[in-house]
């Protein structure tokens, strides 16, 4: 027997039993002779100590052990002497004094210490993951996801939902992002692709019958790395069937809360607000606003238009607008620091940024408040809602720039005066997304969810017409700024399907061959159903308080989408190639 109990778990109670514990040694010191050594398992810690007197033979199986061995030792629990507890440790008060002990497996000294939450070079905790994962952080964040995950299951469960796993090798998917491909060994020249997500089986799966369906789903996209993005991540995928948007948000919402509460009860949630896309991007500059704050933009473009301001007049008859974020009290922010504002948006393609403070006499202080007149600037003042020692900062270009360089800016400002509660779990969900968006280098439409997203009812005749004013059943569900969330309302009628394919320039064929399956599956009776994806990775992330969703992903790839520790992707031999009919001459 390897244990009798776990390292965590020995109390006061225990004193005088008889113990067998296995373990890592996590720490050891030698006090005259005596050896004392914290062994650690996967629930906690317990301190050994040898009596070199009386088990001689231990003491040495001791004396020999080094950081990271992996003993089994025999032994009886004690009192720790009066001062000598630790009150950071479960088992603080006792210690386990060591009869027999028996060296299970020797360890090389590791290329980081286990016991120390230091800061390391990320490669080096990749390279050596299984290492970095003794450590406090990483287990907690994996313990913490297996828990979240089961938490998901028991709920949707109780909800009626079922399980059901889909391919892994499939047909494209079209999510938006390049794909991983594997090669065919009995079909010559064919592949499979790997799914960017379940979207169409879990669709089929509607077809089906199953009318209420989740997976804990892995998805493959080959896009660049960033923080919150890895080329095979997790999401929480449903799908429902005879349902309305309402309803997936209602489910939703009391999952997260639900979560919320388990795993982060110490948070202030706020009222779940929803937003059009529109709304999100007037007021917030972002179509995932982080709601912890105000800090609203304004739109001036009506004041703009009449002012003698060229730039901004120009712009505006041009067709585009004027937005301004107001930043209360910044007028204690220097020059310096909002020409660091305008080199931050013009390296977003901003053509400038201009500014206003209002200053104690009432006056605004700008190289551009002589082109506007008085009442004008107490109008723009107004909109915003400036008051004196505020600053004002303006964008004039297309609408959806202003936006962005405003939001950007909004966040930065936030940043620097500490406006993100900690405490505060802000969500929202934006709705009424574009149906399509406009691609300028390929000179088409691009579905902007993805091409299986229902327009909503009072648009469908625009979609001849106009389709880029066209709205979609699609949602998101945003978390203080991050999107962990998205989904739609599905087309289910063939006809509409197909349209759709058409608009997106897909020609009959091309759709026939890409998506024959659905087309052909919505001809046998479908029922309307929608659903959403969750990003696990992303919500576990943001729980743990981690800044990249490596941190809680057991064996990640790093920025440029390398296994360290495996050491992949890597080359294989020639024959291996051959039999899947691939030539490479790639030189290295
Ligand atoms: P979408 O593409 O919006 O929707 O993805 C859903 C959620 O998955 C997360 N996510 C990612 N997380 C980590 N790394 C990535 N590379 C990555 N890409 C996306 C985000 C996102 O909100 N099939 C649809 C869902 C549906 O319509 O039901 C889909 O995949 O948090
Ligand atoms: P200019 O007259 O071009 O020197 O610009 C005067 C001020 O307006 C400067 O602070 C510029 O940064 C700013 N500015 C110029 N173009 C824009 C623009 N498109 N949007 C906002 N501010 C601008």
């Amino acid at each position: 027997m390897y244990r009798t109990h776990l390292l965590n778990s020995m109390t006061e109670k225990d004193v005088g039993k008889d113990v067998v514990l296995s373990g890592w040694v996590h720490r050891r010191r030698d006090h005259g002779g005596i050896i004392f050594m914290d062994l650690r398992d996967r629930y906690g810690m317990t301190q050994i100590v040898s009596d070199p007197e009386k088990f001689k033979e231990a003491h040495d199986v001791l004396n020999e052990s080094r950081s990271e061995f992996v003993l089994r030792i025999e032994g009886t629990v004690g009192k720790r002497p009066d001062g000598q507890e630790n009150s950071n440790l479960e088992t603080g008060k006792i210690e386990v004094l060591v009869k027999k002990a028996e060296i299970l497996s020797s360890s090389e000294v590791p290329p980081f210490e286990i016991d120390q939450d230091k800061d390391l070079p990320e490669d080096l905790r990749l390279k050596f993951r299984y290492l970095d994962l003794r450590r406090q952080r990483m287990k907690n964040n994996i313990i913490k996801r297996s828990e979240v995950i089961k938490f998901i299951r028991d709920f949707l469960e109780k909800e009626d939902f079922l399980e059901i796993e889909t391919p892994i090798l499939i047909k494209g998917t079209p999510e938006g992002s390049r794909e991983y491909i594997v090669p065919s060994r009995l079909h010559e020249g064919d592949f499979y692709v790997l799914p960017q997500s379940p979207q169409q089986l879990k669709q089929l799966l509607m077809v089906g019958g199953f009318d209420k369906y989740f997976q804990i789903a892995r998805c493959f996209r080959d896009e660049d790395q960033r923080g919150d993005r890895q080329p095979e991540f997790t999401q929480l995928d449903l799908e429902m069937s005879f349902i309305e948007m309402e309803d997936i948000i209602d489910l939703n919402e009391r999952l997260l809360k639900d979560l919320v509460k388990m795993f982060k009860p110490e948070k202030k949630v706020t009222d779940f607000v929803t937003l059009t896309y529109e709304e999100a991007m007037n007021l917030y500059g972002s179509d995932k606003p982080d709601l912890r704050f105000e800090l609203p933009l304004s739109d001036i473009s009506d004041i703009a238009s009449e002012c003698d301001f060229g730039v901004f007049k120009n712009t505006v008859e041009g067709g585009g607008v004027v937005k301004a974020l107001n930043v209360s009290g910044g007028g204690e922010f220097p020059r310096s620091y909002v020409d660091s504002l305008e080199a931050i948006v013009k390296e977003q393609g901003a053509k400038g940024l201009a500014y206003m403070y209002l200053e104690d006499d009432g006056s605004f202080k700008s190289p551009i408040s002589k082109f506007f007149k008085d009442d004008e600037l107490k109008a723009i003042a107004e909109r915003c809602g400036a008051k004196k020692g505020d600053l004002i900062l303006f964008a004039a270009d297309k609408w959806i720039k202003c936006c962005e360089f405003l939001g950007l800016l909004r966040l930065k400002i936030a940043e620097k005066l500490e406006l993100m509660d900690e405490n505060v779990f802000a969500f929202c969900w934006v709705t009424e997304f574009p149906l399509f968006e406009y691609d300028e280098d390929g000179g088409k439409l691009n579905a902007v969810h993805h091409p299986f997203t229902a327009p909503i009812k009072e648009h469908l005749e625009l979609l001849d017409k106009e389709p880029e004013k066209v709205l979609s059943d699609a949602y998101d569900v945003v978390l203080n700024g991050c999107e962990v969330g998205g989904g739609s309302i599905r087309i289910h009628d063939q006809g509409l399907q197909a349209k759709i394919f058409k608009t997106l320039g897909i020609s009959d064929e091309d759709a026939e061959s890409r998506f024959g399956h659905i087309l052909k599956a919505f001809g046998y009776g479908v029922p309307p159903h929608g659903g959403i994806a969750w990003g696990l990775d992303r919500l576990i992330m943001i729980f743990q308080n981690e800044p990249n969703i490596r941190e809680v992903i057991p064996f990640p790839k790093d920025q440029q989408a390398r296994d360290l520790m495996l050491g992949a992707p890597s080359e294989v031999p020639m024959e291996t190639l051959n039999e899947v009919h691939i030539k490479a001459d790639v030189k290295k």
